[in-house]
């Protein structure tokens, strides 16, 4: 092998290593640029996907019909009732009806960890993830739920019960 045959191989070897090297650099960055797009992604979940996520801050106001049988209970004072996900609260409503002319409407998320508190059970309300309890007043009368429900605003007209984000 001549030296001109030899700086020609060695060439080519060089060109063959910066290509390998740009290959892998490009490589390297399309795995950083999917891996950060999977975070995005996984961040975007569904509600309440992350039971940690901040306390939701309320959508907009719902209106509802208490003469219908879901909620007839809310036509004597005392009564509750709960509602599923809605456009004011993705994990649903507790409602109670405190005196003739009002009823009381919470978020049925619960402020320990954001799980989904169940129905009115004897004017209690249980957390199925740790145990906490709220009253109808929506205060915590047992641990460990840092603070009481959210409240909404309600406005009761005849049997049409709106609900909005306080
Ligand atoms: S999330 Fe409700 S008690 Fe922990």
């Amino acid at each position: 092998m001549d030296l001109s045959e030899r700086l020609d191989q060695i060439n080519k070897s060089n060109i063959t290593r910066r290509n390998f090297i740009e290959n892998s650099i490009k490589g390297i960055g399309a795995a950083v640029a999917s891996s950060a797009l999977i975070s995005i992604v996984n961040s975007c979940g569904g509600y309440n996907s992350n039971p940690t996520s901040p306390q939701n801050s309320g959508g907009s106001s719902v209106t509802l019909d208490i003469s219908t049988s879901q909620y007839s209970a809310l036509q004597n004072v005392g009564g509750t009732a709960a509602t599923g996900a809605n456009s004011l609260d993705p994990q649903g409503l507790l409602l109670y009806r405190e005196s003739q002319s009002a009823i009381k409407a919470y978020s049925r998320q619960c402020t320990h960890q954001q799980c989904t508190v169940g129905a009115f059970q004897n004017g209690i309300s249980t957390c199925p993830c740790h145990g906490s309890q709220y009253n109808t007043s929506g205060s915590v009368v047992t641990g460990p739920a840092p603070s009481p429900l959210r409240s909404y605003i309600t406005k009761l007209d005849g049997n049409m019960l709106t609900i909005s984000p306080s």
